[in-house]
């Protein structure tokens, strides 16, 4: 599997410490930056991450700045592209069993390190469950088309 990951100033420091992570799981992943404590604008780096989840060039993204909150707001703009902002670990695992998500995103100054490393263990560990959930992911899928045409 590849991951896209990337953070801005906000989210660099929980980034050094999942990547260990991501090793542990046997997760292939390319950092996207940021890469410096500099201030940066976080849709530059949500955007690269979230596109290449929405083309099919990465089988998932993790993004990570303060609150999590700027970089949803970003990545679930882009088509096909299911972010879940986790703090804990049940919505990690809620995230993929009912919402099939593709893209993590994380609150670096709000979740503790430790139950960050549980969250992508959960995350990347728990499968869709499909059924009465895909018919749901349908509907969000039609109104993407629907959008797209107006
Ligand atoms: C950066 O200060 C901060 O605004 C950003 O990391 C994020 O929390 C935005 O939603």
């Amino acid at each position: 599997m590849k991951v896209a990951i990337g953070c801005d100033h906000a989210g660099i420091a929980l980034k050094k410490e999942i990547l260990p992570v991501l090793k542990e799981l046997s997760v292939e992943w390319k950092d996207f930056g940021t890469n410096s404590e500099e201030s940066v604008d976080y849709p530059d780096f949500g955007e690269k991450v979230s596109e290449l989840v929405s083309k099919g060039e990465a089988d998932r993204g993790i993004l990570i700045c303060g609150t999590g909150i700027g970089m949803s707001i970003v990545a679930n703009k882009f088509p096909g592209v299911r972010a879940s902002l986790c703090s804990e670990v049940y919505s990690a695992k809620m995230s993929r069993l009912h919402n099939d998500a593709n893209l993590l995103i994380l609150p670096g100054r709000i979740i503790d390190q430790e139950t960050a490393k549980e969250v992508v263990r959960t995350w990347f560990s728990t499968p869709f469950e499909g059924g009465r959930h895909q018919r749901r992911l349908d509907k969000i899928k039609a109104i993407e088309e629907r959008l797209k045409c107006q």
